[in-house]
């Protein structure tokens, strides 16, 4: 096999044969669009360092999930902004949070759309640590009553999927254990599986007020150096716990962990394009230093190829009007 009996060109000769050949496609089905929600009236707060993504309260949220489905993505995950914080959480499990509103008036409303909720404490808590904190350690078993409690109330507030995000050790099994308890066996998990300590959620934690406020994340989501096997031994467990699907988090830097992990597990696997990617691109598209729409087409297609089943994607909304657009 060698020139010149073999020319790759031929096959890139027209645009007809090219897309003859194009064996990689994302579809408007396969994104998952993040909405954040927020307490009061009347708001549509801009996150200045997420151009076009806005914490929504629960009146105006309606205009942007209308928006959502007509454009055939099939799925949103929430994020909630409480109105007040505590050491515990509180406002994560209680039936009149911000999540556990946003669910039932969204789903009042969408019946057909997937309603996903990230489950997790950081936005909720003082300290915003994504546990119970004593002593200024993030404590494990403790925290995963409170995970719990807080998936299954937005399972009662009629979520169709909870989404752990906060990386403690047994949380998929203790909220399998509660959902079904509560009689809510047929109710999935989508796991936040290998979730790195990145650098990249930086704009997400602006827009849901989750910073840490001492140390880091370190003790609990995966050091960024780690092993690809480390990564699989996350998926594998959350599988062994009830996990339905398993998610890569970031997904541009760890687009091998998603290859293996496709590779490993049978289940779908979900990316999570995160925040700090979905910034990078905008500044740099509102400099002109990038085509936005051809740079994101280019990088979706490149998750769908790398194994990814599923892609939560603050560009989901612009990707989905593109697809349409043009025949990508
Ligand atoms: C909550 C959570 C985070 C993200 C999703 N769920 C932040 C974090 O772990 O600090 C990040 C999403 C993004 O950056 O887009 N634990």
């Amino acid at each position: 096999m060698s020139f010149p009996i073999t020319r790759m060109r031929r096959l890139r000769k027209s645009a007809g044969i090219r897309k003859m050949l194009q064996t990689n496609h994302v579809l408007p089905e396969n994104l998952i669009y993040p909405v954040f929600v927020t307490m009061g009236k009347n708001k549509k707060n801009p996150i200045p360092s997420m151009p076009g993504i806005y914490q929504f309260s629960l009146d105006l949220v309606r205009e942007e999930i209308e928006k959502v489905v007509k454009a055939g993505i099939q799925a949103v995950i929430l994020f909630g902004i409480p109105a007040s914080k505590d050491a515990q959480g509180t406002g994560a499990y209680s039936s009149e949070g911000i999540i556990q509103q946003a669910v039932y008036v969204i789903k009042q409303e969408f019946p057909e759309l997937v309603v996903i909720t990230d489950v997790c404490l950081c936005e909720y808590t003082d300290h915003g640590h994504c546990g119970v904190v004593k002593d200024g350690i993030i404590l494990n078993d403790p925290t995963l009553e409170l995970l719990a409690q807080t998936a299954l109330s937005h399972v009662q507030a009629g979520a169709d999927i909870v989404a752990p995000s906060d990386m403690m050790d047994g949380r998929v099994g203790a909220i399998r254990q509660a959902l079904d308890k509560a009689g809510f066996s047929e109710t999935a998990i989508m796991a936040y599986s290998a979730k790195y300590a990145s650098a990249f959620y930086g704009p997400f934690r602006d827009a849901a007020g989750s910073a840490p406020q001492f140390g880091d994340r370190k003790t609990y989501q995966m050091d960024t150096k780690a092993s690809w096997q480390q990564a699989l031994l996350e998926t594998a467990l959350d599988v062994e716990e009830g996990a339905d699907m398993v998610m890569v988090k970031p997904a541009l830097a760890y687009l091998d962990i998603i290859s293996r992990v496709k590779e490993e597990f049978l289940c779908p696997v979900v990316s999570y394009n995160v925040s700090g990617e979905y910034a990078m691109i905008k500044a740099a598209a509102e400099k002109g230093w990038l085509d936005e729409k051809q740079t994101v087409l280019e990088m979706m297609t490149g998750l769908k190829r790398a194994g990814s089943d599923l892609i939560i994607t603050y560009h989901a909304l612009d990707v989905a009007k593109w697809l349409k657009e043009e025949n990508f």
